[in-house]
């Protein structure tokens, strides 16, 4: 018997940084959204007692150094489990490209294997262990639209944002999350941001309102060192209204307009950058645009 989970990419809504912690992480407001942009995980029982991963994507890092190995990993140890699993990981959310592709299979890792060992649900014990293996691997665990503070791993969650065409556009480099954030300066953080005024937006589901909210403070830290994901972003903005997702260096851009969206698409296309035309989504209420 196989289990399935699907992994959903995320974008952030809003990111503000509001200081630098003592255990060198940073202290955040962010709002996060899931996409409808999916790896998707089979997990399967075998005979031996340990965790056998394979992936369609060769750029993965190996067992031990990949989050989803480094959670089953962990759940098994603190649940005492003698049972092995394999672990077919079907990637499709580009690597360390700012969308939470490895935190959202670290997620559906945790959810993947409660239900294939049946291990009780402790939401308690679940979150503490996702924290662990990522800041944003607790938001992963449910998705949808949700409030993320501390260094983003308290999650609360929020009305459901309204459904946007999400383009994703990405210039074909991986930017690691870490660099980004020891590149941040205390100016590039000292701005203006406004959370009430996203969270009423996401409350009245005004789609206008929401894209003049939208924020990521950790834009001039990817601008300095990647250049060329402030030009992506501008050509972006042209047609739609640019964000940078997470530390990058995707860029996502919202609309209303499946055609409008479809537009952007292929113009970036023709600029051979790598694109995406999905949507926002709600994993857990089954919300967000139909599909074909
Ligand atoms: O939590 P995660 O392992 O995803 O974070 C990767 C790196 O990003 C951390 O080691 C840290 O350098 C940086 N980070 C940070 N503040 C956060 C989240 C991540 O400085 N809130």
């Amino acid at each position: 018997m196989s289990i399935y989970e699907k992994a959903y990419a995320k974008i952030n809504l809003l990111l503000a940084v509001t200081g630098k912690r003592d255990d060198g992480y940073h202290q955040l407001e962010t709002v996060y959204q899931s996409l409808a942009l999916h790896d998707t995980l089979t997990f399967t029982k075998i005979k031996e007692n340990n965790i056998i991963l394979s992936c369609d994507h060769s750029g993965l890092p190996a067992a031990q150094d990949n989050l989803v190995w480094r959670a089953a990993e962990r759940l098994k140890l603190l649940y005492e489990v003698k049972q092995g699993v394999h672990i077919r990981l079907e990637k499709r959310i580009p690597l360390a490209a700012g969308l939470a592709g490895g935190s959202s299979d670290a997620a559906a890792t945790l959810r993947g294997l409660v239900r294939l060992w049946q291990l009780p649900w402790e939401e308690d014990v679940i979150f503490e262990l996702a924290a662990r293996l990522g800041s944003d691997v607790p938001f992963c665990l449910r998705g949808g639209t949700a409030l993320g503070t501390g260094r983003g791993e308290i999650i609360t969650e929020l009305p459901n944002c309204p459904p946007f065409y999400v383009v994703l556009a990405n210039p074909g480099f991986y930017v690691s999350t870490a660099s980004v954030y020891a590149a941040l300066q205390p100016d590039d953080f000292s701005g203006a941001y406004d959370l009430p005024g996203m969270l009423s937006a996401l409350k009245a589901k005004n789609h206008r309102q929401i894209i003049s909210h939208l924020t990521n403070m950790l834009e001039p830290a990817v601008f300095r060192i990647h250049p060329a994901v402030k030009t992506l972003k501008a050509k972006m903005n042209a047609s739609g209204s640019a964000l940078l997702c997470g530390s990058g260096p995707t860029v996502f851009a919202l609309f209303n307009s499946r055609a409008e969206a479809e537009k952007l698409a292929q113009l970036l296309l023709h600029e051979r950058y790598k694109v995406w035309l999905t949507d926002t989504c709600q994993p857990h209420t089954g919300g967000g645009l139909p599909h074909d």
